[in-house]
């Protein structure tokens, strides 16, 4: 069935069934591979997406519920400001060690950022608990959105 969505503020013409998932949308028919396919059951947040901003397991999104939703990848995190204030924190603490998990780390610290310009330690927890690294970089990850937070309110600051 063809529909259309909208992908990093493009849109997208796409011939699925309904029920398939946005996971495999974006990395099979419109070509956005930085989601990665972990468990497909939600419980691991490598797939994570931005649904009009908010961090979405695209594994259990049906292509059906994302309707008139912009869709955000990570292949374009660094269009905004909190995007690139954590993509630097994560290169200047070097969190990453094999990768598969960070595309929906830094989604999920995405979508926690927009909503809380100043994290606590158990704010970060709460929010990024669901997202799994089995390279157990999750201190780097929070010293990273903390970095990322407090560059970011710099930034306000000066401008
Ligand atoms: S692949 Fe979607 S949560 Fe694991
Ligand atoms: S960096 Fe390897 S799973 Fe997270």
């Amino acid at each position: 069935m063809q529909s259309q969505i909208k992908v990093n503020g493009q849109a997208h013409r796409v011939d699925a069934d309904p029920d398939t998932p946005l996971l495999w949308v974006l990395r099979d028919i419109v070509g956005l591979t930085g989601t990665k396919f972990g468990c497909g059951i939600a419980m691991c947040g490598a797939c994570t997406v931005h649904l009009d901003g908010a961090a979405k397991r695209s594994c259990v999104t049906p292509l059906e519920a994302v309707g008139q939703a912009s869709v955000t990848t990570i292949e374009s995190l660094d269009r905004s400001p909190i995007g690139r204030a954590l993509q630097k924190a994560w290169l200047d603490l070097e969190v990453v060690q094999c990768g598969y998990c960070q595309s929906g780390q830094l989604m999920q610290a995405a979508s926690l950022l927009a909503a809380n310009g100043t994290p606590t330690d158990a704010d970060i927890d709460m929010v990024m608990s669901g997202n799994i690294c089995r390279c157990g970089t999750y201190g780097r990850i929070r010293a990273a959105i903390k970095q990322a937070a407090s560059e970011i309110s710099a930034a306000r600051k000066v401008a």
